[in-house]
């Protein structure tokens, strides 16, 4: 049985907002956080190779010992998770766990609505894969789920240059085409663990009434209530307080924008991947 860090997993820095939420609501655990920024963004890749690169990092951090791992990530949620849960985890290491960020999100959303019309802002890789129209239908079968692609905002967060003109421009192109689609939606979440970034410019856009809501806090109650629930899992986390950060790309560009999501600096370290 591994005992280690609690791994939080997201293409690039998006995970870091989850991140930070889940420190404040659970302070005294290890997390080592791996972006896998040589290969974002993921969310208009393949099946294929979210599911490819995914598996490549879950496995780095069962060598690094950490026996529970989040993908802190929608599009790796979306597209991967279920295969590793189901295919890989028996093979791989069968008392370990993965778990996602969806279902956590869609067993509480339905709360936020009193029109029962949400809003979901994701990747083209989450919206494509339906994922949460079919959790969302599962828990609150009376809410309708109005998707929108938002192609051009990680890419624009990546680079940070989403504070642009030309980002204001494709913020508002989503914001209109979702709201178009039906304008009673009265919640909106933002399904993608970057978009936090853009919460404040996104909140001036819409008409009053409608909630935004992003996922970090969502996602660390729902990690608060599981090690609950599996006190199992919970005697192999070791509670030392520690975050480690890791990256699949340069460590010093990491360090300089991390904090942007974090919320306070960090320094990380470059590992190599395995296939
Ligand atoms: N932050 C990720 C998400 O929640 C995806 C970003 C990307 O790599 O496209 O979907």
């Amino acid at each position: 049985m591994q005992h280690g860090a609690i791994g939080i997993f997201d293409s690039g820095y998006g995970g870091l907002t989850v991140l930070k939420e889940i420190v404040a609501q659970l302070p005294e655990y290890d997390y080592m956080y791996l972006g896998d920024n040589a290969r974002a963004p993921y969310g208009t890749r393949s099946y294929e190779s979210v599911y490819r690169y995914t598996l490549e990092c879950v496995k780095w951090f069962f060598e690094q010992g950490c026996p529970l791992v989040i993908l802190a990530c929608n599009t790796a949620s979306a597209k991967a998770l279920r295969t590793i849960q189901q295919k890989d985890l028996p093979l791989l290491q069968a008392s370990n766990r993965v778990l996602g960020v969806i279902r956590p999100t869609a067993e509480v959303i339905g709360q936020y609505t009193h029109s029962k019309k949400i809003g979901i802002l994701a990747t083209s890789g989450t919206v494509q894969s339906g994922s949460y129209v079919l959790e969302i239908e599962h828990f609150y079968p009376e809410v309708q789920v109005v998707q929108q692609a938002c192609p051009m905002w990680v890419p624009l967060i990546e680079n940070n240059r989403h504070e642009t003109a030309g980002a204001d421009y494709f913020i508002k192109e989503c914001i209109d085409d979702l709201l178009q689609q039906d304008p009673e939606i009265d919640a909106i979440l933002l399904a993608c663990t970057h978009y936090p970034l853009l919460a404040k410019k996104i909140e001036q856009l819409l008409p009053k009434g409608i909630r935004l809501l992003s996922q970090g806090a969502i996602v660390a109650s729902s990690l608060k209530d599981y090690l609950k629930r599996h006190p199992d899992m919970d005697q192999r986390l070791l509670k030392e307080g520690k975050q480690l950060f890791f990256t699949t790309d340069s460590a010093e560009e990491f360090n300089l924008h991390a904090g942007l999501f974090y919320g306070k600096d960090v320094q990380s370290q470059h590992i190599e991947l395995l296939p």
